[in-house]
C-alpha cells in the first residue's frame, strides 16, 4: 500500500502514456546518489528514475553531513522503541528554542501528524476549520475526516490569508478550529505579521489558530514575516522537512500552551518518532552554521529563480519559501505533463489557480534543466485542452505536499 502510494505520487503529473509506461517498467531502481551520501557525505537523493523532483517542497541538498554522521549511529539502535533519552533531549532542545517549557511542545512523525492531532483534537462533527484557499489541503482532509463542517476562504488579492473573512467564518460557527499556513503552500506568500498577530488577538472563543510556520527558515528576517507565538488560542506548527532536509525521517512539532498539548497529544501515536529521527533532530537543530548555509543556499537559489523568470517576463508570485508559484498563462496541467514528459516532476495542479505552476527550487544544475525545458515549451507540442480538462476534473488531493 504505502509503495503504491508512493509510486503513485511519483508519477503524479505524467501524461497517461508517460504513466503506462513508466508503470509497466520494473521497480524504480535505487537513487544511486542516495547511497553515494550514506557512505560518504552530503550527496542527497535529487532524482529518481532519472527524474529531476521539484514537485513536493523538499531540500535538494539533503541532511547535514552531522546529521547524516548521528544517522549511522542512530541506526544501531534500530532494535529499540524511540530511545527515551533521545526523545527528551530533543523535546528539551526545541523548548530551548522557542523558550517555552518542555510539556508546552508536542512531537509529531513530521508536521502532518501535528495537522492531524489538531484536527482530532479541535474539530467534530458540529464544529467547523476555517481554513484559506488554495492552502495546505492536509488540514482541510483530516477535519473533514473528522466529520467537521470545512469552510474556505479565498486568499486576498496579495495571496495573504482574507482574515477577516475567515474571523467572519469563524464567528457563524460553533467553534473549533482555524488554520493559517505563513508563509502559505502553494503560493509561497505571506500574511503580514501585524496583521497576524491582531488576528490571533479576536480569536473566537471555542476555537483554536493553527498557524503553520513549515517555511519559517526561509522567510525569517524579511519585512513582512515574524514568527508567531504560543498562547491559549495559537498554536505554531514546524517541520524537519524543509530547511534541515529531513522530509523522509519523518518529523515535526508543534508549540502551544500545556494545555493545548495535552489535549493534542491525547491523540498522537505511541512512539511515533523513530530512533533516527529523535536523535538526529537535536543534531540538525545544534549545527548552526550549516542551518545558516542551508538557508543561505535556499534563498540564493530563490534569487536566481526569480531573475531567470524576470528576464522572461514570467510573473511569479514573489516567495518567502523554498518554491515559487508563477502563472504559466496556460492550463497548469498542460505544463505538468509537458515538464514531466521532460522527466521533470513539478507541483501538482492548485484549483482555483488553473495557469500557475509551482517549482519547488532544486540544485543550479536541475534548474538550469528546468529552464531550458521552459524555454523549449514555446515550440513543443502540448496536450490539448480537452485533455487538460479531463485531467482536471479528475484531480484530486493525494496526500502530497
Ligand atoms: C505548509 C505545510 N505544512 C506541513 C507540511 C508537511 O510536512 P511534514 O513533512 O513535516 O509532514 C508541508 C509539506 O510540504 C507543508 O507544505
Amino acid at each position: 500500500m504505502a509503495q503504491e502510494f508512493s509510486r503513485r505520487n511519483l508519477l503524479f503529473g505524467m501524461g497517461a502514456a508517460a504513466a503506462a509506461a513508466a508503470t509497466a517498467s520494473p521497480a524504480l531502481a535505487y537513487p544511486q546518489r542516495l547511497l553515494a551520501g550514506l557512505d560518504g557525505k552530503a550527496a542527497a537523493t535529487t532524482t529518481v528514475d532519472g527524474v529531476i523532483l521539484l514537485s513536493r517542497n523538499e531540500n535538494a541538498y539533503g541532511p547535514f553531513a552531522s546529521v547524516q554522521d548521528a544517522m549511522r549511529q542512530s541506526l544501531g539502535r534500530a532494535n529499540r522503541y524511540t530511545f527515551p533519552p533521545d526523545y527528551a533531549a530533543l523535546i528539551d532542545r526545541i523548548s530551548r528554542l522557542h523558550g517555552v517549557q518542555q510539556n508546552q511542545i508536542v512531537i509529531g512523525a513530521g508536521s502532518t501528524e501535528i495537522l492531524r492531532m489538531a484536527a482530532e483534537a479541535f474539530t467534530a462533527p458540529g464544529k467547523r476549520l476555517v481554513t484559506g484557499h488554495p492552502t495546505f489541503e492536509a488540514m482541510g482532509a483530516y477535519a473533514a475526516r473528522r466529520g467537521a463542517e470545512v469552510t474556505t476562504v479565498p486568499l486576498t488579492a496579495t495571496y495573504a490569508h482574507d482574515l477577516d473573512a475567515m474571523l467572519g467564518a469563524a464567528r457563524a460557527g460553533n467553534g473549533g478550529l482555524i488554520y493559517i499556513c505563513n508563509p502559505n503552500n502553494p503560493t509561497g506568500s505571506l500574511t503580514p505579521a501585524s496583521d497576524l498577530a491582531a488576528f490571533a488577538r479576536q480569536v473566537p472563543s471555542g476555537y483554536v489558530l493553527l498557524i503553520d510556520e513549515a517555511y519559517h527558515h526561509f522567510a525569517n528576517g524579511l519585512p513582512g514575516y515574524a514568527a508567531s507565538e504560543p498562547s491559549d488560542s495559537v498554536m505554531i506548527a514546524r517541520t524537519f522537512s524543509k530547511v534541515y532536509g529531513m522530509a523522509g525521517i519523518r518529523l515535526g512539532y508543534a508549540v502551544a500552551t500545556p494545555e493545548r498539548a495535552r489535549q493534542m497529544s491525547k491523540w498522537q501515536l505511541d512512539n511515533n518518532v523513530n530512533a533516527v529521527a529523535s536523535q538526529c533532530g537535536s543534531v540538525a537543530m545544534d549545527d548552526k552554521t550549516a542551518t545558516q548555509e542551508a538557508t543561505r543556499r535556499i534563498v540564493a537559489d530563490r534569487d536566481e529563480f526569480l531573475r531567470q523568470a524576470k528576464t522572461r517576463n514570467i510573473d511569479v508570485i514573489p516567495s518567502y519559501t523554498n518554491f515559487a508559484m508563477m502563472n504559466a498563462g496556460r492550463p497548469a496541467r498542460q505544463v505538468i505533463d509537458y515538464f514531466a514528459r521532460n522527466k521533470i516532476q513539478i507541483g501538482r495542479p492548485f484549483p482555483p489557480m488553473d495557469t500557475h505552476v509551482r517549482v519547488s527550487f532544486g540544485t543550479p544544475e536541475e534548474m538550469k534543466r528546468f529552464w531550458r525545458a521552459w524555454d523549449q515549451m514555446k515550440t513543443a507540442r502540448l496536450a490539448s485542452s480537452s485533455e487538460n480538462a479531463i485531467a482536471a476534473a479528475a484531480y484530486q488531493w493525494d496526500g502530497s505536499c
